[in-house]
């Protein structure tokens, strides 16, 4: 049965969740499901704004066909040819064989290697940066938006409602839950740590792309964000834009310490949760830990995007950093985080290499400040180090001050 929802006169939304999914890019746990965006513009013409991950077909197509209402499909946009979006293209042909395809250079050349269509050149429409495609009231003009997050990326914009439909930009982890905008729940206290683990895994590493297509739509009256993932906004729209640029500028949206540490027997954990009390002891306040044996690392990257200090702490395994440390590691410097102040410690019963080691990932993080030195500890903290833990709060402390 369909299960639409209307978002404005003309335009409904006709997506689908899925709260089955385990791992979303067969990679980051989506506790809370994931939503999946489509939308349909009834104007004289019909135009149809992405499709859908295969996992919610059944559900898009009785959505589809219920809103078209017995119409013709005349266009489908596709402003991102990532499978979550798009996985439906072949078998929506199948059903409507005449809808013309709306979409860029590259993003045809990405659906002959996802299907093999066989499509006469005059059932594409090209599409380029500034053009636009006029539906009767409504015209659509067609902006691009390369690595946010694939280079055919585009976002198309309504100047009639004033509709920018942002492709992934403005996302959710989450699946919707009937209300679908972001004025019908709490987003800040409910959805905003999924947004940001959302934005900073998925697009995190592009800050400059992101910067690029914010500077575009500054330039555009905006009355609605409609993205693929998550919420449609049509109020506080500044807001979600500011977080947008403080992510994208890679500036920490507030004060505070993420300290994220692999121990093995304890050792190290005792050492940074001493750490901790002592920032707390010297007024230091959202202070977030985590074992990254335990926590999945990209809630760790968010946080780090988040928050303005970063401790690594680790043992010393196989000559080289603890593996889940490592691994986090490298995912954080591949998302290109900056601008952080960052401090490590590391353990090693007789040779402690992980500081080092840590040390030369992270140097890989442009403008950031690395707190000197290095505490290295010996199996255990002992009582003699003690200081050296004092000395690091302080430090930060100090530079949180
Ligand atoms: Fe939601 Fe880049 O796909």
């Amino acid at each position: 049965m369909y299960n639409t929802r209307q978002i404005t006169t003309d335009l409904t939304w006709i997506g689908a969740s899925d709260r089955r999914l385990a791992l979303f890019e067969n990679v980051y746990p989506i506790p809370q499901g994931i939503s999946y965006n489509s939308y349909l513009l009834k104007d004289e013409k019909t135009v149809l704004l992405d499709t859908v991950d295969s996992a919610v077909s059944k559900q898009f197509f009785e959505n589809l066909q219920f809103v078209l209402g017995g119409r013709a499909l005349d266009y489908v946009v596709v402003n991102h040819m990532e499978p979550d979006h798009c996985a439906e293209i072949a078998n929506l042909l199948k059903i409507y064989p005449n809808a013309k395809i709306v979409c860029n250079a590259q993003t045809k050349r990405m659906i002959a290697q996802f299907f093999t269509l066989n499509l006469p050149e005059e059932q594409y429409v090209l599409v380029k940066e500034g053009d636009c495609l006029n539906t009767g009231r409504h015209t659509l003009r067609f902006v691009m938006a390369p690595m946010v997050h694939w280079p055919e990326v585009m976002v198309t914009y309504d100047e009639t409602d004033k509709m920018l439909f942002s492709a992934d930009a403005f996302g959710t982890f989450g699946a919707l839950n009937g209300n679908i905008f972001a004025d019908e729940v709490n987003f800040e206290r409910d959805y905003l740590d999924e947004a940001r683990r959302y934005y900073t895994n998925i697009v995190g590493k592009y800050g400059p792309q992101v910067q690029a297509l914010l500077a575009k739509a500054g330039t555009l009256d905006i009355a609605y964000i409609c993205p693929l993932h998550g919420f449609v906004w049509r109020q506080n729209l500044d807001w979600f834009i500011e977080k947008y640029t403080k992510w994208s500028t890679y500036e920490p949206e507030e004060k505070g310490v993420v300290i994220a540490y692999g121990s093995i027997y304890g050792n190290t954990q005792n050492a940074v949760e001493i750490l901790a009390s002592k920032l707390a002891d010297k007024g230091v306040k959202n202070i977030k830990m985590f074992d990254v044996s335990q926590t999945h690392a990209s809630y760790i990257i968010a946080e780090a995007f988040h928050y303005s200090h970063l401790v690594f702490a680790a043992v010393t395994y196989n000559a080289g950093i603890f593996v889940n440390m490592e691994n986090l590691l490298h995912d954080m410097t591949a998302h290109n985080l900056q601008n952080r102040i960052i401090a490590t410690l590391d353990n090693g019963t007789w040779a402690p290499m992980a500081g080092k080691q840590m040390r030369e990932e992270l140097a890989k993080l442009k403008n950031c400040t690395f707190i000197e030195p290095n505490i290295s500890l010996k199996s255990a903290l002992s009582e003699a180090q003690l200081s050296e833990i004092e000395k690091l709060a302080e430090q930060i402390a100090a530079l949180i001050r």
